[in-house]
């Protein structure tokens, strides 16, 4: 779905305040709705068994708009697992409507796809994928591999895309990965993250050398036409992490209410081991390199 003109100027006008006037609002939200999930995966510090909080879409309405005052105008619909989330007849479709209509251009929901994809009306959907067939399941639990694959199939959706965070599990996966995505049909592209150490997964973690490696394959992939959404720009600065970090493009509000201005990871100290793609992304942009903005045009005007 391409952006209006309108749309466009926001786009422009926003990144010039940010850029040359040091303007410090978000253009994304990231709006944990949920914590409850259908999966466990050892990666995750989010997910809640034991008490999970499902946001009322009262609570939702009063943060969309809370976030479109700051200036937000994109929304990330996040869990736990935001496939889950209902109030009586009301679902995930019904908080897109509710964030199209406060004004936001574009709405994305991250999901692990364990429940049917039909129907929903999201401008860009991100299925995480983090190996292929017993890969996946030895991360995400068994069968979670072949329900994704299933529900994306039957979706009817086009341009869903993947995401994989690699760890000390996967890593090796990472070329089958991208075989995947490039011979199933109804997947457009792939990001890649590494593994950011939150409290309890620390094990995952890789060590610097063997992060560069990855990136130096993830490189050469790119560069023999893989469908991988990062740029080089931005996989180049994910070598070491030591960029500029721009988190403060998105505001996070967690599951309980908490509001952050920037990417939670600040807050929870693993900055330093961070391993967001879209840190490396973010940075890209603000240094004007082509190739990342011309990466993020495709990302935003479908
Ligand atoms: C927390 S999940 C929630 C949404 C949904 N349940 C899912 O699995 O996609 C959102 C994304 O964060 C990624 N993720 C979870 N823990 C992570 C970590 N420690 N480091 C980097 N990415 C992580 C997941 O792989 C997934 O792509």
């Amino acid at each position: 779905m391409g952006l209006a003109i309108k749309e466009t100027a926001y786009l422009g006008w926003w990144f010039v305040r940010a850029r040359f006037f040091g303007r410090r609002k978000p253009l994304q939200t990231v709006l944990f709705i949920t914590d409850a999930c259908n999966l466990s995966c050892r990666h995750c510090a989010i997910y809640n068994h034991k008490d999970p909080v499902m946001k009322s879409y009262e609570k939702v309405r009063e943060e969309l708009e809370y976030s479109y005052r700051e200036g937000s105008r994109f929304v990330d619909f996040e869990g736990g697992e935001p496939m889950i989330w209902r109030e009586g007849d009301k679902d995930i479709n019904s908080l897109i409507a509710l964030a199209k209509e406060i004004g936001f251009y574009s709405c994305t929901v991250t999901t692990n796809a364990q429940l049917p994809l039909k129907g929903l009306k999201a401008d860009s959907v991100w299925v995480s994928m983090d190996g292929v067939g017993a890969m996946h399941d030895d991360i995400r639990g068994e069968g979670a591999f072949a329900k994704m694959e299933k529900n994306v199939a039957e979706s009817g959706l086009k341009g869903v895309s993947v995401n994989m965070t690699i760890n000390k599990r996967n890593c090796e996966d990472v070329e089958r990965a991208v075989e995947y995505v490039k011979n199933n049909p109804h997947l457009e592209q792939i990001s890649f993250s590494f593994h950011t150490p939150y409290a309890g997964t620390e094990g995952l973690k890789l060590d610097w050398e063997e992060r560069g490696k990855i990136v130096e394959r993830l490189i050469v992939l790119k560069k023999g036409g893989a469908p991988i959404m990062n740029s080089l720009s931005g996989l180049r600065l994910l070598k070491d992490n030591k960029f500029k970090k721009h988190c403060w493009v998105s505001n996070f509000i967690l599951h309980d209410g908490t509001r952050f201005a920037e990417c939670t990871g600040k807050a929870a100290g693993v900055c330093e081991e961070c391993g967001f793609g879209m840190a490396g992304e973010m940075s890209s942009v603000f240094a004007f390199k082509p190739d990342t903005l011309m990466a993020g045009m495709k990302l935003r005007v479908r």
